[in-house]
């Protein structure tokens, strides 16, 4: 057994004010949030308890990681992904859901500590939803210890929260996206999950994002840890807006990364199950939850749709929010083109 690192990083409570902000957005969490590392990157208070266990994972040489910021295009991936690695099973792929299949690393540390009790005394069912009753009981991260080979992993952390070994034994793919379609998306999914635990309007969401007070923020420092490796021959970066363009092109990316070459027909075949359309009828993938019938996990599946939720101001906010952020990186964004100036869309 490899000996146990210490964290590298560390992990402090946010301000009071700033707690204040996360909860007006994020209802059921009664710990504070806390911020991690260098780039401050925000966790639920729970994910104390986990970070040192997670960063010490055994990572396999013949794992598989997908890592993104949340609503990234995460999903649609993993699915093709598994569907690459198991010789295009879709008849598997339709009986077990993505979340088993495809399970997530730090789920557990994720869930409000109020919707983790109510999960655990049977008073709320979120069966559907990502695994989280399985994550009440046995931590996500001892479930993917504990799998046998080869394991597949998702996770929304970055790479400087992870096992420092990852990147030189498994092979990871890193997906991103426009933030501010990612806002629209992450907002969308929190009340999906329930109104009970999301009370609040876009515009105050937006504000909580745009200060990096959210889960997983801040996006674009998350984004650029794994654009800086995006020569590293273990790393894969694609971009959602890409797969949205070209999703074949995106499919042979991916095979030949993870040395299986599929045939021009295989791709075509695995693209029109990608489908947004197909994926949406999709049960084991689109795992809704149903509590808000009327906003799904698979939602909308646009480049730019975030144009319809932001007023003159927000969309003047996103332009200083993106043009400071990359400042002195040299990220590029197929639908931000950056220049002296500033941000503009392409
Ligand atoms: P929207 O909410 O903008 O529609 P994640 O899996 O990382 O949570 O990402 C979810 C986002 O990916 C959602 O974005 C979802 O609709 C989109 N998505 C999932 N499957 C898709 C597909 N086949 N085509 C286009 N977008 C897809």
């Amino acid at each position: 057994m490899a000996p146990c690192l210490d964290l590298p990083y560390e992990i402090w409570d946010v301000t009071k004010e700033e707690d204040k902000i996360i909860k007006k957005c994020l209802l059921g969490y009664t710990k504070p949030f806390v911020k991690c590392g260098e780039k401050g990157y925000v966790m639920p208070g729970a994910f104390r308890n986990h970070a040192e266990a997670i960063y010490n994972l055994e990572v396999r040489p013949d794992d598989i990681w997908v890592i993104t910021f949340p609503r990234s295009g995460t999903t649609w991936t993993q699915e093709m992904v598994w569907l690459i690695e198991n010789d295009l099973d879709f008849e598997t792929a339709k009986e077990k859901p993505l979340y088993e299949r495809f399970p997530m690393l730090e789920l557990t540390a994720q869930i409000p500590e109020l919707a983790f009790q109510l999960i655990k005394n049977n008073f709320m069912n979120l069966k559907n939803f990502q695994g989280l009753n399985q994550a009440t009981k046995v931590s996500s991260w001892k479930t993917i210890e504990d799998a046998p080979s080869p394991r597949l992993i998702k996770t929304h952390l970055p790479l400087s929260m992870l096992p420092p070994n990852l990147l030189s034994t498994a092979k990871v793919i890193y997906v991103a996206r426009d933030p501010r379609d990612v806002a629209v998306s992450y907002y969308y999914l929190h009340k999906m999950v329930g109104n009970a635990f999301v009370r609040t309007t876009f515009q105050n969401f937006w504000e909580a994002f745009r200060r990096d007070l959210l889960p997983w923020t801040p996006i674009i420092e998350h984004t650029n840890e794994a654009w800086k490796q995006r020569h590293n021959e273990n790393l894969h970066f694609i971009f959602y807006e890409e797969m949205i363009k070209d999703l074949p092109k995106i499919i042979h990316g991916v095979s030949k990364f993870l040395n299986r070459d599929l045939a021009e027909k295989e791709v075509n075949i695995l693209a029109d199950h990608l489908s947004f359309d197909n994926l949406r009828k999709n049960k084991t993938v689109n795992n809704s939850t149903n509590v808000n019938g009327e906003v799904q996990f698979i939602r909308k599946g646009e480049a730019g749709g975030w144009r319809s939720h932001f007023d003159a101001k927000m969309e003047m906010e996103a332009e200083e929010f993106i043009t400071s952020k990359l400042r002195g990186l040299d990220i590029k964004y197929p639908s931000i083109s950056s220049d002296k100036e500033g941000c503009s869309d392409v």
